[in-house]
């Protein structure tokens, strides 16, 4: 796929405000500062569409971008970031679950976690939910940059070990930087055919 327009669209804290869910959508959501901005300017090649930052939590509403005036590509707010309040977190985790659970344009969920780390309680709390609730998704690594070929391999294989210790099918999985690009022709050939479907 070529991205011909990456625009932004809309942001909001209500999710039964997001834009009509009459196009595609795909969305990207890991713990906070896992590189989920930084992945979808890679994605898009675009510098800083996505506002990316060096202070985890910056990305604190629902970020709508309409892509080749086709799909939606939604940069969600992070999880797991330890500096705010029970409040905020609550208030978080109502704006996801009715996201999720009211968007039936939703093709697929990115789910990103970092690949230097071994799989956290937040990540794994988040995919168990994601697979009750049977919606969709892949589990995209990033970072990979940061790693020799050996601990990817290693990290991913943990990672997946831990998955199958309460899943029988475990998703497909991406390796990315956004770095490098490693995995944009793979992102961006899911969404293709989740567009044909
Ligand atoms: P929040 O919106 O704050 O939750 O963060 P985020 O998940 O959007 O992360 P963001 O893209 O802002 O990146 C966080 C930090 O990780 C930044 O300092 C990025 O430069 C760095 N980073 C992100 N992706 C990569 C990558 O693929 N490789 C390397 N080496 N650094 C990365
Ligand atoms: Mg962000």
């Amino acid at each position: 796929m070529i991205i011909r327009t990456a625009e932004f669209h809309v942001s909001n804290s209500d999710p039964a405000k997001c834009p009509e869910p009459v196009k595609p959508e795909y969305a990207f959501i890991g713990r906070s500062n896992v590189g989920k901005s930084s992945l979808i300017n890679m994605l898009l090649e675009r510098k800083n569409l996505a506002r990316t930052s060096a202070t985890p939590g910056k990305t604190r509403l629902i970020n709508h971008f309409i892509i080749n005036a086709e799909w939606y590509l939604v940069d969600l707010p992070g999880y797991g970031y330890a500096r705010i309040s029970k409040k905020e977190r609550e208030k978080w985790e109502l704006m996801i679950r009715k996201y999720f659970l009211k968007r039936p344009n939703l093709v697929n969920t990115f789910i990103l976690v970092d690949a230097r780390i071994e799989p956290k309680k937040a990540d794994i709390e988040f995919i168990n939910w994601f697979g009750q609730e049977q919606l969709p998704f892949s589990v995209v690594f990033t970072k990979a940059d940061k790693l020799t070929a050996n601990q990817l391999a290693s990290n991913v294989a943990d990672f997946k070990a831990k998955l199958s210790e309460t899943w029988e099918e475990l998703p497909s999985t991406v390796i990315t930087s956004a770095e490098t690009g490693e995995g944009r022709g793979e992102l961006l050939s899911l969404i293709s055919k989740g567009n044909e479907a």
